[in-house]
């Protein structure tokens, strides 16, 4: 859809959401009256609430009440969401062909060009265990990089770090499962092993000026475990914390999360003294409600939202997992609500368009399907 059509049939809702957001302020001042907010005692959801691998342990449907939001929707959204893409790293990652090198660099590019600012180029892991990102070094030393963008990495331990530092990075990822069996599965280590493993990684890479960034895996639930206790989940976000990470990814690896079960875990994190500026939110959107738990976590105040190009994604250690929300997707409705990406959504359809047609399928981003079918239909360019 190009910016005219766009602008045609979003535009009014953009206008009266920044015109009541902007009439609203005096009255809205804390992100934390409106999670307070949401602390009304339960009116009798229970057995409404959806069970499964999905629930949290003592959670959802005992914590969060009907009719929280009434009347104070949206009333904390921030006024600029930074996009962060992970499209070259966990997109990638699980895909059957392996994109050649010069198509990765052109995606990183053309997603820099249209206005990302932090993405996640590859990883630095063991090539066995991730073939399709084996490239890592030629794609952190041959991309070009632009003044102001922040790229970053996954790292599982030392040898990836030192990899990681020689190729140039200045900012890495380290990751780790809610659940002890995923930890297994995924960097072959206990909850413990991990933690003593990111510890040497943190302290050797604050040593040498890096930002690190800390992903806590199957926050919302488990391939493996199924429903994960939010102790769990407050162990290894606290943990990573205490290593020094600047910010936790709570990852929905499998996409099971629903919103009302993800408000209910970020005001679990915000209760334990966690400021909003360290929380992003990273979800699958397997089961289709990615979209839903991102405005969700935006109503709480949250500020990083982790997206993928086109919607590519998925953990080979987590079975049944697919794509992440896409990141058209993600830009198309934040932008519409009048929340600032700083991303040109225009320049977006062509560079996930392009990366589908290197991987040769169809990637599940709605938004890039519809600006084809306006395309197709008006005759504009793609
Ligand atoms: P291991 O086999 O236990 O490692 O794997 P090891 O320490 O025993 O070493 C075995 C071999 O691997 C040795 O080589 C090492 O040198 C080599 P050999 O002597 O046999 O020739 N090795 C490495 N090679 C290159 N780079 C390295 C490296 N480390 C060791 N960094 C390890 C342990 C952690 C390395 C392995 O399990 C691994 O690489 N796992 C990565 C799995 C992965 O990347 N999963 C996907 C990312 S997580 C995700 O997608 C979730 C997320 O998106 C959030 C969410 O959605 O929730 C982040
Ligand atoms: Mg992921």
């Amino acid at each position: 859809m190009g910016r005219t059509e766009r602008d045609a049939s979003e535009g009014a809702t953009r206008d009266a959401a920044l015109k009541r957001r902007s009439a609203k302020r005096g009255t809205m001042s804390t992100v934390s009256s409106a999670v307070s907010e949401t602390n009304a005692p339960a009116q009798g959801l229970q057995g409404a609430m959806p069970s499964g691998p999905g629930a949290v342990v003592g959670g959802v449907g005992s914590q969060a009440g009907a009719g929280d939001f009434t009347g104070h929707l949206f009333d904390a959204l921030p006024d600029h969401v930074d996009v962060y893409e992970v499209g070259p790293r966990d997109g990638l990652q699980n895909e059957r062909t392996i994109l050649p090198l010069d198509a990765k660099l052109a995606m990183i590019e053309g997603l820099v060009d249209a206005g990302i600012r932090r993405i996640e180029i590859t990883s630095f892991v063991n090539p066995r265990w991730i073939p399709a990102l084996a490239d890592h070094m030629e794609v952190a030393t041959k991309l070009r990089r632009r003044e102001g963008v922040y790229y970053s990495a996954l790292v599982p331990n030392l040898r990836g770090l030192d990899s990681a530092s020689r190729a140039g990075m200045n900012e890495v990822a380290i990751f780790m499962a809610a659940s002890a069996t995923h930890n297994r599965k995924n960097i072959n280590k206990t909850t413990a092993q991990a933690f003593e493993t990111y510890a040497e990684v943190c302290r050797e890479a604050l040593d040498r000026g890096m930002r690190v960034r800390g992903y806590v895996s199957c926050v919302f639930g488990c391939p493996y475990e199924g429903q994960v206790p939010f102790e769990n989940v407050w162990q290894v976000a606290r943990g990573l914390l205490d290593l020094g990470v600047y910010e936790l990814s709570l990852g929905d690896t499998i996409g099971v999360a629903n919103p009302r079960q993800v408000a209910w875990v970020l005001r679990k994190l915000l209760a334990e003294g966690v400021d909003l500026s360290q929380i992003a939110v990273h979800f699958h959107d397997t089961r289709g409600t990615a979209l839903a738990n991102v405005a969700v976590a935006l109503q709480l105040g949250v500020r990083t939202v982790d997206s993928s190009l086109g919607g590519l994604g998925g953990c080979p250690y987590a079975p049944g997992a697919s794509g992440n929300v896409a990141t058209e997707d993600v830009v198309y409705m934040l932008e519409g609500m009048g929340v600032e990406t700083g991303i040109d959504l225009d320049q977006l359809p062509a560079v996930s368009l392009e990366v589908a047609s290197r991987l040769g399928r169809e990637l599940p981003s709605k938004y890039t399907k519809a600006h084809v079918g306006h395309c197709a239909r008006t005759g504009a360019a793609v």
